[in-house]
C-alpha cells in the first residue's frame, strides 16, 4: 500500500485555535494537553482538512470561532512522495474545497482523496449503540469504494421524506405516492447494492481482527442485513401495503435508513449480551476492517487519528491497542492528557507537542 501522510497544516479561526502551524510528524504524532485546551479540535481540523467533514458535528459552521467568520484549514499533503496542497474554507452556508488551488469536480472526489480513520472515545457504540452507528460505518467505508454512493443516500433520504410528506398531507391514496415510492425504491436498491459490498468486506475484515484480538474460543459473525427486499417489485409491494401503518408511526417501516450490519459472538447478538471488553475488542475489529477495506479500496495507508486514548484504557488495554498501532505503520495522530503513559516502543519515530489555551508547540518526549 502507498504510503500517505499529512506534514504541515496551517489552522485559522478553527473553533479555539485562532492560528496553528504545525509540522506533523511522519509517524507518530503525540499531542499533549489538558481539558478542554483544543487537542480534539486539532484533531477535527486535520479530518476537516482531508474529508471536508467533520467526526463531532454535522453543522459544519460550528467550527468557525466565536466572533469569526470563516475557518480555514490548509495542508501539505505527501502521497507516495508526491506533494498536493489541500485546503478547505468554511463560512456560514458555504464550503469551499481545492486541491492544489483548483476546485474538485464533486465534494465526494474530495472526500476520498485523502483516507483518515478516527477513533474516539464513543466509538464504542459502533458494537453498543444503535444501528445508526453501523449504518454511517457502511456509507464512510461504502463511499471509498464507489463516491456515487453519497449521491445515492442523498437521493433516497429526500425521496423517502417526500413519500412521507405526501402520506400526511394527502393519505394513503395520494396520487403522487407512486411516483415518490418508485424514486424511494430505485435510489435505495443502489444505496443496498454499495452497502452491500461495504458490509461484505467489512465483516471479513472485522472477523479476521477479532480472531487476532479476542479469546481464541470465540468468533466474531458479521453481516450486511438490508432493511427491504432487494427485489424491485417485492419492495414496491411491501411500500405500498405499508402506506396506513407508516402514516400511524410517522416513519416508513421499510427501506436502507433500517439497515444494520448484524453483529453476533459464537451465536449470540453482541448488543445486550456482550461485556465491556467484548465490546471493546468487537470496536476496535470493525475499525481494523474500516481501515484495511478503506486502504485496499484507495490503494494508499489512511492516516490514523486518535483522540482521547488513554482515558478510558487500562495498562492492558492500552499495551494492546499500541501493538495493534505498531503493526499499522502509517501516520498516527493521537491526542492525550497523560503523555507519559503513551508507549509508542523503542525505535519509533516519534513527535510530541503540548497544546495549551489553543496554541501548539513542538516539545521533547516526555517520558
Ligand atoms: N466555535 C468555537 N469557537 C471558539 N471556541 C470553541 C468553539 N467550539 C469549541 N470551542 C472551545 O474549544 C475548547 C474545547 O476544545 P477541545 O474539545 O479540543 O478540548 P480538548 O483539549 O479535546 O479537551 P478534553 O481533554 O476535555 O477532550 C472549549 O474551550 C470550547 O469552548
Ligand atoms: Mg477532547
Amino acid at each position: 500500500m502507498r504510503p500517505l501522510r499529512v506534514d504541515e497544516v496551517r489552522v485559522r479561526s478553527f473553533r479555539n485555535l485562532a492560528s496553528v502551524d504545525v509540522e506533523l510528524g511522519e509517524r507518530f504524532n503525540v499531542i499533549a494537553g489538558d481539558n478542554g485546551q483544543g487537542k480534539t479540535n486539532l484533531l477535527e481540523a486535520v479530518y476537516v482538512l482531508a474529508t471536508s467533514k467533520s467526526f463531532r458535528s454535522s453543522k459544519l459552521t460550528e467550527v468557525v470561532a466565536f466572533g469569526h467568520d470563516l475557518a480555514s484549514v490548509r495542508g501539505r499533503v505527501i502521497e507516495d512522495g508526491d506533494a498536493r496542497v489541500q485546503s478547505v474554507g468554511l463560512r456560514a452556508g458555504a464550503r469551499s474545497v481545492k486541491i492544489d488551488d483548483k476546485r474538485p469536480p464533486t465534494l465526494a472526489a474530495y472526500a476520498v482523496r485523502t483516507p483518515m480513520v478516527v477513533f474516539h472515545p464513543g466509538e464504542i457504540s459502533l458494537s453498543m449503540g444503535a444501528s445508526s452507528e453501523r449504518r454511517r460505518l457502511l456509507d464512510r467505508t461504502a463511499l471509498y469504494l464507489a463516491p456515487a454512493a453519497m449521491d445515492e443516500l442523498d437521493c433516497y433520504t429526500k425521496a423517502l421524506r417526500a413519500r412521507q410528506r405526501a402520506l400526511e398531507a394527502r393519505g394513503p391514496s395520494a396520487k403522487d405516492l407512486a411516483d415518490w415510492e418508485t424514486l424511494c425504491v430505485r435510489h435505495g436498491l443502489a444505496l443496498m447494492e454499495h452497502r452491500a459490498r461495504a458490509g461484505g468486506l467489512l465483516a471479513d475484515g472485522a472477523k479476521a481482527a477479532f480472531a487476532r484480538i479476542a479469546a481464541p474460543d470465540l468468533e466474531l459473525d458479521a453481516a450486511y442485513a438490508p432493511g427491504a427486499p432487494r427485489d424491485e417489485a417485492a419492495y414496491l409491494e411491501e411500500l405500498e401495503r405499508r402506506r396506513p401503518v407508516d402514516l400511524r408511526r410517522g416513519s416508513a417501516g421499510v427501506g436502507p435508513h433500517r439497515d444494520e450490519l448484524a453483529l453476533s459472538i459464537s451465536g449470540h447478538a453482541v448488543r445486550g449480551v456482550a461485556s465491556q471488553g467484548q465490546h471493546r475488542a468487537v470496536t476496535l475489529a470493525l475499525k481494523a476492517a474500516e481501515i484495511d477495506v478503506i486502504g485496499e479500496a484507495r490503494g494508499v495507508r489512511p492516516v490514523l487519528l486518535l483522540d482521547d486514548v488513554s482515558s478510558e484504557l487500562d495498562r492492558e488495554r492500552t499495551a494492546a491497542l499500541f501493538s495493534f498501532l505498531r503493526e499499522q505503520e502509517g501516520q498516527v495522530l493521537l491526542t492525550t492528557t497523560r503523555p507519559e503513559l503513551i508507549d509508542t516502543g523503542p525505535n519509533t519515530a516519534r513527535a510530541d507537542f503540548a497544546i495549551r489555551g489553543g496554541r501548539v508547540e513542538r516539545v521533547s518526549r516526555v517520558v
